[in-house]
C-alpha cells in the first residue's frame, strides 16, 4: 500500500504540472480528494491489514492525502498569480509609445479683447454687469432719452422682434437697468460687456452683430474732467503710454455734453500715416456726461447726481490693435486667423 500511494502522489503531482486551469485543477481535486476518490479503496483495504499495521496505515494514508491536498493549493496559487501576471502584461500602457496630439483651444480675440478692457476697469475699481440681448424699447430708447419719434433713432438701424421688444442695438440699456437696481441710489461705476444686433448688411466694415464695452459712473461730484482722466488712462493702457487723446464734440441723446474720443495714432504716433488716414488721430469710443432726462427717468434727482457714460467697440478696438482688416474675421471662425491671438 505504501507504494501504492506514493504512485499515487507522483501521478497527481505529473498530472498538475500540465494543468492550465482552475477549471482543470477542480476536477483534479475532485477526482483524487472526491467522495469517490481512490482513497476510498484504499481505506477499503485498510480492513483487511492486520489490526497492528493499521494505525500506520492509516496515517500514511492521510498524509498522502494532505500532501495531495498541499500541491492541488500551490498549483491554485501558481495559476491565478499567472492569470494576474498576464492581465496585467496585457493592459499594460507603453508610456514610451508617441502620444496622440489633441489639439488644445484658445479663446477667441474678441474675449482676450473684452477680458483685457475688463481687466483696466475692474483696476479701477469698477464693476461688471450684465444684461439681456433681448431687450425692450424702454431701456434701449425711451429712458434713454430717445423717446418713440426721435429722430436720433435712425443712428441705430435695429431689429424688432415685436413693438415694444427688439434686440439691443448697444449695451447703453444696462446704464438704465443698473439705475433702477440700485435702488439705494448709492454711487455706482460699472462697464458692461456684450453683443448687440443692428439692420445692417455685413460687409468688412459692418456687422448685424458685433460687440461693446458700456460704462456708467454716477454719483453727486463725477465731472467731464474726471471722464477725461478715465479715457487717457484706458486709452494709454490699450495703445500704449505714450499716446494722447482728443475729445471732439459729438452728440448722443443720452449724454449731453457728449464727445468722439480720438487716439494719437500709435503707428506714426500722430505724424499722420494710411492708419490715421494723415490725420494723426484714430477714433475709438463715443461718451459724455449723463443726461438729466437719463438720470430723472430712472427717478435720480439731477440736481444731486451727475456722471459720466462711455461705449466702445470691442471689434473696433481689436481692429486698430491687431491690424485686422474685415470684421468679418471675427465671426467666420477661420482657425488659421483664431490661432494667431
Ligand atoms: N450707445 C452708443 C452707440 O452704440 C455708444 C455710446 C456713446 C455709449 C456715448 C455711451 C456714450 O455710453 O456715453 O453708438
Amino acid at each position: 500500500m505504501e507504494k501504492k500511494l506514493k504512485k499515487l502522489v507522483e501521478e497527481v503531482s505529473a498530472k498538475l504540472e500540465k494543468v492550465k486551469s482552475v477549471n482543470e485543477l477542480n476536477l483534479l481535486k475532485s477526482e483524487y480528494l472526491g467522495k469517490k476518490s481512490v482513497f476510498n479503496s484504499f481505506m477499503k483495504d485498510l480492513q483487511d491489514v492486520p489490526k497492528e499495521d493499521k494505525p500506520k496505515l492509516g496515517q500514511l494514508i492521510n498524509q498522502s492525502k494532505q500532501v495531495i491536498a498541499g500541491l492541488l493549493d500551490k498549483t491554485k496559487s501558481l495559476i491565478e498569480q499567472r492569470i494576474v501576471e498576464e492581465k496585467l502584461k496585457s493592459e499594460t500602457i507603453d508610456v514610451t509609445l508617441p502620444g496622440v496630439n489633441l489639439k488644445k483651444g484658445s479663446k477667441h480675440l474678441i474675449s482676450q479683447t473684452i477680458e483685457e478692457i475688463e481687466d483696466i476697469f475692474i483696476g479701477l475699481g469698477y464693476t461688471v454687469k450684465e444684461g439681456p440681448e433681448v431687450e425692450s424699447d424702454k431701456y434701449n430708447f425711451e429712458m434713454l432719452n430717445l423717446p418713440k419719434d426721435h429722430p436720433a433713432r435712425e443712428m441705430q438701424d435695429s431689429l424688432y422682434i415685436s413693438e415694444e421688444t427688439l434686440l439691443r442695438t448697444h449695451t447703453s440699456p444696462v446704464q438704465v437697468r443698473s439705475l433702477l437696481e440700485n435702488t439705494e441710489q448709492v454711487a455706482l461705476k460699472i462697464i458692461c460687456p456684450g453683443k448687440v444686433y443692428r439692420k445692417d448688411d455685413d460687409d468688412q466694415t459692418h456687422s448685424h452683430q458685433f460687440t461693446q464695452i458700456e460704462a456708467l459712473v454716477v454719483d453727486s461730484s463725477t465731472n467731464l474732467s474726471d471722464l477725461k482722466g478715465t479715457l487717457l488712462f484706458i486709452a494709454r493702457k490699450l495703445f500704449g503710454e505714450e499716446r494722447e487723446i482728443r475729445l471732439r464734440p459729438s452728440y448722443f441723446p443720452f449724454t449731453e455734453p457728449s464727445v468722439e474720443v480720438d487716439v494719437s495714432c500709435y503707428k506714426c504716433n500722430g505724424k499722420g500715416c494710411s492708419m490715421c488716414k494723415g490725420t494723426g488721430w484714430i477714433e475709438i469710443l463715443g461718451a459724455g456726461m449723463v443726461n438729466n432726462n437719463v438720470l430723472e427717468a430712472a427717478g435720480y434727482d439731477s440736481n444731486i447726481f451727475q456722471g459720466f457714460a462711455l461705449g466702445m467697440g470691442v471689434e473696433r478696438i481689436a481692429i486698430l490693435k491687431y491690424g485686422i482688416d474685415d470684421i468679418r474675421a471675427f465671426y467666420t471662425n477661420d482657425l488659421r486667423f483664431n490661432k494667431q491671438f
